[in-house]
C-alpha cells in the first residue's frame, strides 16, 4: 500500500477500507508517513468528507495507536463525560461527585488548559495537597470504593490524536466534522469507558458555529459510540451564555462546591445535572427523566457534597478548603471591573475574557508556563442582567498588577449592552441518544 494511492483516492471523494484508513494511521503515528503526505490526505477529507463506516475506522485506528485504560473491573456501570470546550465550563467537578452519588463509576482522565481554556487537572491542582497522577491500580481501587477518581490524562492515550491534532492546527484542517468526531471519540473510546455523554457546544466561540453543524457532529459521535458499543449520548448546549461566573482555577473550584452544596442555581448547575442524570441513565439503562429527580435529590440531601469531600480526600486535597475559601491561596491584587454604559446585558465574549483571565496568570500560553492557581475573574452580571454605569461588571484576582489595565479594558469590551432586554435562549438545545 502507498500512502499517495490512498491521498489520490480520497481526492477523488471515493471511501477508503478499514486496512487502508488503519495503513495511514499507524504509519503516520509511527513516523513512516510523513506530514506533509498527511496534511494531503487530511486537506482531501476536509473538501471530499467520510462515511460514516470511514470515521468509525479511522476513530478506533486512533483509539487503539496507543495504551487504552481497561475500566472492565468497573462492569458496565463505567462512565465519563466530554465537553467541547469552553470558558467559566466547571463540570467536571460537580458531575464527577454527582454521578458517584448516582452510582455511576467515573475513572476520569482529564486534561490541562492550553491557551485560553481552562483545563480540570489545573483547576483541581488548585486544592492544595490535590494529586493528579496515581498508579492505574489504584486509580481502578478508588473508584471501585468512592464511584470517583479524576487524575490527568496519560502521555501515551490515543498518541495518533496527538499529532494529528497538532497537523490540523497548522495546516487548516480542524474544521471537518469527521476529523473532530474521531478526535474526540478516538480519546473516550481509549479512556475506556462504557457509558459516554458529550456536550456539544454550539455558538460563535465554538468549534460548531451552527446548530445544524453541532448536531451532525453530535448524531456523528453518537453513532460512532454504538458502532464501538458504548452506550454514547449527545447534548447541544447554548455556548452563547457563560455557563458559570467564575473564570480561573481555585475561584471555579468554589464556584463548582456551592453547587454541589445546593447553594447556587444557574446554568452551571442546570448542565451539570443533566449530565450527570445521562450518565446514570445510560449506566442503568432508566429513563433520563427519573434521573434528573435523582440527581436533585443527591444535591439536595448534601449526597452528593458529601462524596466530593471523600473524593477529594482520598487524592490528598485538603477538604477544609471546600468550605473556607481563605485556605486557599489568596492573589496580592482584587480589582473590581465598572461598566462605562447603562443598559441591558445582550453578550458576553467567553472567549475574551478566557483570554483576559490567561492574562491575570489562570492559564498557559506555552506548555512550560506556570499557572497562578488564584487568578482570574468573576462575572458578577450575566447575558440579560440590566446594570447602570458605575455598576460592578466584574471582578479581577491577580498577582500581576501590570495586567490589571489590559485585562480591564479586555473585560469591558467583551460586554455587549442593548437598550432592551434580550430574549432568553434554551441552553439545552437538543439531547441524541
Ligand atoms: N476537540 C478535540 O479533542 N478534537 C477536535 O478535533 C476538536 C475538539
Ligand atoms: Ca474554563
Amino acid at each position: 500500500m502507498r500512502a499517495y494511492d490512498l491521498i489520490q483516492k480520497k481526492k477523488e471523494g471515493k471511501a477508503l477500507s478499514k486496512e487502508e484508513i488503519g495503513f495511514l494511521v499507524h504509519g503516520f503515528t509511527c513516523g513512516d508517513i510523513p506530514d506533509y503526505q498527511m496534511s494531503a490526505f487530511l486537506m482531501a477529507v476536509c473538501f471530499q468528507g467520510m462515511t460514516d463506516e470511514e470515521t468509525t475506522d479511522l476513530t478506533l485506528a486512533m483509539a487503539y495507536s496507543g495504551e487504552t485504560a481497561d475500566l472492565s473491573s468497573l462492569g458496565a456501570l463505567s462512565a465519563d463525560k466530554h465537553s467541547s470546550g469552553g470558558v467559566a465550563d466547571t463540570t467536571t467537578p460537580i458531575v464527577a461527585p454527582l454521578a458517584a452519588a448516582l452510582g455511576v463509576k467515573v475513572a476520569k482522565m482529564s486534561g490541562r488548559g492550553l491557551g485560553h481554556t481552562g483545563g480540570t487537572v489545573d483547576k483541581l491542582e488548585s486544592i492544595p495537597g490535590y494529586q493528579t497522577s496515581m498508579p492505574l491500580a489504584q486509580f481502578m481501587e478508588q473508584t471501585q470504593m468512592l464511584g470517583v477518581c479524576v487524575i490527568g490524562q496519560t502521555q501515551n492515550l490515543a498518541p495518533a490524536d496527538k499529532k494529528l491534532y497538532a497537523l490540523r492546527d497548522v495546516t487548516a484542517t480542524v474544521d471537518s466534522i469527521p476529523l473532530i468526531a474521531a478526535s474526540i471519540m478516538s480519546k473516550k473510546i481509549a479512556s475506556g469507558a462504557q457509558n459516554i455523554v458529550l456536550d456539544v457546544k454550539v455558538g460563535a466561540g465554538a468549534f460548531m458555529k451552527t446548530k445544524e453543524d453541532a448536531e451532525q457532529l453530535a448524531r456523528l459521535m453518537v453513532a460512532i459510540g454504538k458502532l464501538a458499543n458504548r452506550n454514547t449520548a449527545a447534548f447541544l448546549t447554548d455556548m452563547d451564555i457563560p455557563l458559570g461566573l467564575a473564570v480561573g482555577n481555585s475561584i471555579e473550584i468554589s464556584e463548582a462546591m456551592a453547587v454541589l452544596k445546593n447553594e447556587k442555581q444557574g446554568p452551571l448547575k442546570t448542565l451539570s445535572v443533566a449530565l450527570a442524570a445521562q450518565m446514570a441513565s445510560l449506566a442503568f439503562g432508566k429513563k433520563y427523566e427519573d434521573c434528573l429527580i435523582e440527581a436533585e435529590e443527591a444535591l439536595s440531601s448534601g449526597k452528593a457534597f458529601s462524596v466530593a469531600k471523600q473524593w477529594i480526600r482520598a487524592q490528598g486535597g485538603d477538604i477544609l478548603c471546600l468550605t473556607d475559601e481563605s485556605r486557599f491561596k489568596q492573589p496580592k491584587f482584587v480589582c473590581e471591573v465598572k461598566a462605562e454604559h447603562s443598559g441591558f446585558i445582550h453578550a458576553i465574549h467567553a472567549e475574551q475574557i478566557g483570554i483576559a483571565a490567561c492574562g491575570l496568570g489562570t492559564g498557559r500560553m506555552k506548555k512550560e508556563d506556570t499557572i497562578d492557581p488564584s487568578a482570574g475573574i468573576v462575572l458578577k452580571k450575566t447575558v440579560g442582567d440590566f446594570v447602570s454605569c458605575g455598576g460592578v461588571l466584574a471582578v479581577l484576582y491577580t498577582d500581576k498588577e501590570e495586567q490589571i489595565k489590559e485585562a480591564k479594558r479586555k473585560v469591558l469590551d467583551a460586554f455587549s449592552f442593548a437598550e432592551q432586554e434580550p430574549e432568553k435562549s434554551d441552553l439545552i438545545m437538543k439531547v441524541i441518544r
